[in-house]
């Protein structure tokens, strides 16, 4: 239903200096998988095939990471090395990779408006990889996928948060319709803690319909001078409807280093197989 999702990776990641300095954080890995495969994977699980990055200076690493590596893959073939490269061989081989360079970091709404050459005229996903969710069931994008089936509108992903940290997201405010998916009337890019109009913060999963990008373009900077898709959505809701979803599985910060280490706990006792 959606084929295309947008990856903005293009973020300094500054809270991982001196790591990131010369290496994208997207690449960061939790255990042996780069943070960005991982989203890409849950993409492709929600059957968006075109996976559209939005990168800069110094992220060549990201694209090298979907294509074949000739030399490698000739010195490990035939060995039992070549199972590690199962899971990335099969991303490659299912999706398709498309990439434009935001040249100027202006935020995360001015990521979205660079990448839509790349998407066009439809609706689309946009997925933070620092933003590392699991789940058993099914995917966050895919359980998305299924609700914008009934709703045709933009979606945003919510999590409840503890009220003292709600200055480090979007947060949300609206009218429950069903169980975990709200009407949005507002939202607010960081607010302080007597601002907030609830603890439902945005986290990094979005369905977009392509409207948005008029509206980015219309949109001026917001909090910390960025251009902010928070304050794009607020537009939509407003015009139109922006739906807000609840969604099941557990979220890793990986942004911020805290959630990274605990992200990389979670995934070496519960996920990663014990005779590698
Ligand atoms: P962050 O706010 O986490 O910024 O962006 P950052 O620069 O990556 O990390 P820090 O704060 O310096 O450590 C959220 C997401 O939006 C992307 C980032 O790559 C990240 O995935 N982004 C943000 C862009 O692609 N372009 C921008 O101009 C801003």
């Amino acid at each position: 239903m959606i084929k295309k999702c947008l990856f903005p990776v293009a973020g300094y990641g500054t809270r991982f200096l001196p790591a990131t300095k010369s290496m994208p954080k997207e690449m960061l890995p939790v255990v042996n998988k780069p943070l960005v495969q991982y989203g890409v994977e849950e993409a492709i699980e929600a059957g968006m095939l075109n996976c559209a990055l939005v990168t800069g200076r110094g992220k060549r690493a990201i694209a090298d990471h979907f294509d074949t590596n000739y030399e490698l893959e000739h010195q490990i073939s035939g060995s039992s090395k070549e199972t590690l490269l199962e899971g990335i061989r099969d991303v490659i081989d299912r999706g398709v990779f498309t990439m434009v360079r935001q040249r100027e970091m202006k935020g995360l709404g001015h990521a979205i408006l660079t990448g839509e050459p790349l998407i066009g005229s439809e609706a689309f996903g946009v997925l933070l990889s620092d933003d590392l969710c699991i789940n058993e069931g099914p995917g966050v994008l895919a359980q998305m996928t299924e609700l914008y089936r009934q709703f045709r509108c933009s979606i945003v992903a919510v999590q409840e948060v503890p009220k003292d940290q709600v200055y480090k997201y979007g947060v949300i405010a609206g009218e429950a319709i069903k169980d975990d998916v709200y009407r949005v009337d507002k939202m607010v890019e960081k607010p302080s803690v007597e601002e907030a109009p609830s603890n439902l913060a945005i986290i990094g999963r979005y369905i977009l319909t392509p409207d948005i990008f008029d509206i980015i373009r219309e949109t001026p900077p917001g909090a910390n001078g960025e251009v902010q898709i928070t304050d794009a959505l607020q537009t939509q809701a407003r015009t139109g409807a922006v739906m807000a979803y609840k969604f099941k599985g557990r979220r890793f910060d990986c942004g911020s280093v805290p959630g990274f280490v605990e992200a990389t706990n979670y995934v070496y006792e519960n996920l990663y197989p014990s005779d590698l």
